[in-house]
């Protein structure tokens, strides 16, 4: 195994694109941000140097950090954020996962801009469990403002509103050629006649879940979130921020350029969204070249339509572990958690009058009726970890304080989550399992949901509310993949299961962005384990304090 350094200097840098120049968060100048590649086994040791003028911190999505929680990235969750000048080296092993993660910043809105693709090839010495692919391209979709996002998020959290919508999607940093000034830096792929390309495709959008497709090539899907998965062929991919998923294609069309393109799966009811198209071009090499002057469009693959929900369902419950895996069978803990938006009363005074939820309220997001609330003046690991009391509470609750009819018409006095920083405490080695339940509150909403620390089976999913009576015999305990983030089908349900066997405290959320900023999150506490090593690793020197 390898150790390998990076530096990674935050800083403002202008970036034009939808032929506007902002001043942009950039790492070491790039956007996207540096590709982090390593095999799995290996130790990434990252010095972040922060030069801009917010605070920052660098969460490795998807990273287990077994036993490294101090490296994970939060901001007052795992660690207190950079401040301006400072600078934080995050270390940590990659332990068992191959495939394809990436890197983004926990803080606000800065990972609009500030992400990167982290790429876990097999072990030294190992191969893919598929033919060895010709090329390697990541992908990485993402969003664009023509505005500051962090000011896009200010204004709507002083408003009680919700924020703007974005101005474009982008592949690679890149809108693509169907958007005002930006045909010339459209993204290529490369692919030669014959061969098999690997396409490592991110979705590092903040607000957006999208599809996927590529003109008359087919993909086989192996792998999602860092694990393999038992190939299916697809012609679309949905993928809810967060989510990550490998595909094989080949070359096996007439040589030309095909447009790769993405737009949004946004089946929430009356948002509004994004209804723009973002575009790549699939190259072959050996495509004649176009007559001069002659412009010959690509061919577009033709997207599902923003609401279609029967697509983007057969896409996520097509997923199965490569072969029989130990799905975690007698339950210590069996929790059920609702997921959802609500509306609180604006507090009085200067604000009232700006809120601009219906009738006067502000939007919020719960789990079981807890919006959730950072700590400002220690991390919840540090005061976990150093016994600092007062910052946070161990009593997030089990199960929704009442039962009601989740998916259905909901009643107002349900649409007032509480506020708190609480968090649900775990014993090391407890089998865990979360029902997460969305809920209908003010609207339904797509929820992608993610774990920090973890990869979790999703062992079942659903439409409408968990029967426990009668879904239980929807479960897959023989072959459910492994993820990270779990995409909850609209007005529905998923179950997940895992060990908890890596002591810490571990954010789980929406990654929506707009939702976390609402409160929509919890955070499980990781007992340690007996000895060494089932416990966690000392905070680091140069830990950023509050
Ligand atoms: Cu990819 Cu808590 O985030």
């Amino acid at each position: 195994p390898r150790i390998h350094y990076h530096d990674f200097i935050v800083q403002s840098t202008p970036v034009k694109r939808l032929c506007n120049t902002h001043s942009s968060i950039t790492v070491n100048g790039q956007f996207p941000g540096p590709t982090l590649e390593v095999n799995n086994g290996d130790t990434l040791v990252v010095k972040v140097v922060n030069r801009a003028r917010y605070n920052v911190t660098i969460h490795w999505h998807g990273i287990r950090q077994i036993r490294t929680g101090w490296a994970d990235g939060p901001e007052f969750v795992t660690q207190c954020p950079i401040r301006p000048g400072g600078s934080y080296k995050y270390r940590f092993t990659v332990q068992g996962q191959e495939g394809t993660l990436w890197w983004h910043a926990h803080s606000s809105w800065l990972r609009a801009t500030v992400y990167g693709a982290l790429i876990i090839h097999p072990k030294e010495g190992n191969s893919y469990p598929f033919p060895k692919p010709k090329r390697q391209t990541p992908l990485l979709l993402g969003e664009w403002w023509d505005a500051n996002p962090i000011d896009v998020i200010r204004e709507a959290t002083r408003t009680g509103g919700a924020p703007n919508v974005s101005d474009a999607y982008t592949i690679n940093g890149q809108p693509g050629d169907l958007y005002n000034c930006s045909s010339k830096e459209t993204v290529i792929v490369p692919v030669d006649s014959g061969e098999t390309n690997l396409l490592r495709v991110i979705n590092s959008a903040l607000n957006q879940q999208l599809f996927f497709s590529i003109a008359n090539h087919k993909m086989t899907v192996v792998g999602a979130d860092a694990s393999y998965v038992k190939p299916f062929t697809t012609n679309t991919l949905m993928l809810g921020p967060g989510q990550t998923t490998d595909v094989l294609i080949t070359g096996d069309q007439i040589p030309a350029r095909y447009y790769i393109a993405a737009r949004a799966y946004a089946s929430a009811q009356n948002a509004p969204f994004d209804n723009t198209t973002t575009t790549a071009i699939l190259e072959y090499k050996s495509a004649p070249c176009p007559a001069k002057g002659a412009s010959i469009r690509p061919v577009l693959p033709s997207l599902p339509a923003f609401n279609d929900t029967a697509t983007a369902t057969a896409f996520s419950t097509s997923f199965r572990s490569p072969g029989k895996v130990e799905v975690p069978k007698e339950i210590d803990e069996s929790l059920f958690f609702t997921v959802g938006l609500g509306l609180n009363r604006c507090p009085s005074g200067a604000m009232s009058s700006t809120c601009q939820a219906p009738n006067g309220t502000r939007f919020t997001a719960s789990m079981n009726n807890v919006s959730f609330v950072l700590p400002s003046s220690f991390s919840l690991l540090e005061a976990h970890h150093q016994g600092i009391p007062g910052v946070f509470t161990t009593d997030f609750p089990a199960a929704p304080p009442v039962k009601f009819d989740y998916t259905g018409n909901v009643s107002s006095s349900l649409w007032q989550p509480t506020r708190g920083t609480k968090v649900y405490r775990l014993e090391y080695g407890s089998k865990v399992q979360v029902v997460l339940q969305g809920t209908s509150i003010v609207t339904a909403e797509n929820h992608p949901i993610h774990l920090h620390g973890y990869d979790f089976y999703v062992i079942a999913e659903g439409f409408g509310n968990f029967n426990p009576e009668t879904d239980t015999s929807k479960f897959n305990l023989d072959d459910p993949p492994l993820r990270n983030t779990v995409s909850l089908p609209l007005k529905g349900w998923a179950v997940i299961r895992f060990v908890a066997d890596n002591p810490g405290v571990w954010i789980m959320h929406c990654h929506l962005d707009v939702h976390i900023s609402w409160g929509l999150a919890m955070a499980f506490l990781v007992d340690n384990g007996v000895g060494e090593l089932e416990s966690l690793e000392h905070a680091p020197e140069d830990l950023p304090l509050c």
